[in-house]
């Protein structure tokens, strides 16, 4: 696509928070989405480790309590553990078919504007809407001590959407408040100072949740999922553990409410779902044989990503470049953005 066709369409943003290996729920959920619209949009896709930093205390805590169960683990300092998450993501989204050269892929923090605006945005934002914010509300709930950060995360969030002057971020149900509360603040900016900023419009992917292992939503905190990147035993060991039911070997069993049919339908054609729903209500077949039916699939499906990212693990050099690439292009619309925001509030233009 040439760059005049690809300016042509809407812009695309999302962000992805650097926390932790990824799973089938958060490929399904969101990376899916984001790789097929790099086809049909202007796209921006970034790691958000500004963001990750609101968490890392936790991650380095909960990093040393496993160290503590499991002698043969080292705990990494927390510095290690963001870069370590940070470049997992980079070479995780390269691995699944993100093409730099059609979408910007950066990190966050190597576009700095994005902070600068962010203090902007929080001259025009009520505490009131942040104090309604249910993610911040739901973390303290269960016991985080908050930083200013997370508190702040939502402007933040603005700014990175503003910045770019995004017209789409597709993002999961649970992001639907950070997106109202995004339009919000780009409202009354416009109000202020005049129309900078398009609304931006959320997309949400209906796709239905995916289940984790124990059949609540996959989730990290929940210790539920099956990892994009896992292999062998591994990943043997993760279906393998799928609860069921426990029914006898020659009693029918009901698709419709079971874990591993959900699973099997994400990964299988219509045709193949169909005849597993066949055996399933034949009786004689058990959910071994189902699990390791979808085992089979989970394998197949990921094989060639896995293969592109074991060539990516040993070229650090591509991603860098892939994500210095990216870096200098959002920065590019970024600075421009800012030259406006400042001229619009009264600054002067800063001296180059
Ligand atoms: P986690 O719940 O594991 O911490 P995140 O909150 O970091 O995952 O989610 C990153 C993205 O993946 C979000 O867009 C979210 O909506 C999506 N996602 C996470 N878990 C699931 C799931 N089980 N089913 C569908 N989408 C999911
Ligand atoms: N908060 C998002 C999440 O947890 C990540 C994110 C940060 C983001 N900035 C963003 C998503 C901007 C979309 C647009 O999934």
């Amino acid at each position: 696509m040439s760059t005049a066709i690809r300016e042509s369409l809407p812009r695309i943003l999302s962000g992805v928070q650097s926390s932790g290996k990824l799973h089938i729920g958060n490929y399904f959920g969101a990376i899916k989405q984001h790789i097929e619209r790099q086809d049909k949009g202007d796209c921006f896709f970034f790691i958000a480790d500004y963001h990750a930093l609101t968490s890392l205390k936790e991650a380095e805590e909960k990093e040393l309590a496993l160290a503590a169960k499991n002698k043969q683990l080292t705990p990494r300092p927390a510095r290690q553990i963001l870069a370590d998450n940070v470049r997992d993501v980079a070479i995780d989204y390269l691995a699944l078919g993100l093409d730099p050269a059609k979408a910007a892929f950066f990190r966050q923090s190597d576009i700095p504007e994005v902070c600068e605006l962010a203090w902007i945005l929080s001259t025009v934002s009520g505490m009131g809407l942040l104090e309604r914010a249910h993610s911040y509300k739901d973390k303290v709930s269960h016991g985080l001590t908050p930083n200013v950060g997370l508190f702040t995360y939502p402007i933040l969030m603005a700014a990175d959407i503003l910045i770019y002057r995004s017209h789409l971020v597709p993002v999961g149900r649970d992001q639907e408040q950070h997106l109202e509360m995004t339009r919000d603040i780009a409202g009354s900016f416009n109000h202020a100072f005049g129309e900078v900023f398009p609304m931006p419009e959320a997309v949400f992917n209906e796709a239905a949740i995916v289940p984790g292992t124990d059949g609540r939503k996959m989730g990290k905190s929940y210790g539920n999922t099956i990892d994009i990147f896992a292999e062998g035993k591994a990943l043997e060991r993760a279906v393998m553990g799928i609860v069921t039911d426990k029914k006898a070997l020659e009693e029918p069993l009901d698709p419709d409410t079971c874990n591993v049919f959900a699973l099997y339908k994400l990964f299988a054609s219509p045709a193949e779902i169909e005849t597993l729903a066949v055996k399933y209500r034949a009786g004689g077949f058990g959910y071994g044989a189902a699990k390791k039916e979808l085992l089979a699939k989970i394998d197949g499906y990921f094989a060639a990503a896995r293969e592109r990212r074991k060539q990516l693990e040993r070229n650090p050099g591509l991603v860098e470049e892939a994500l210095t690439n990216g870096a200098h292009r959002a920065r590019s619309v970024a600075q421009v953005t800012m030259r406006l925001v400042r001229e619009r509030v009264g600054m002067h233009q800063r001296p180059v």
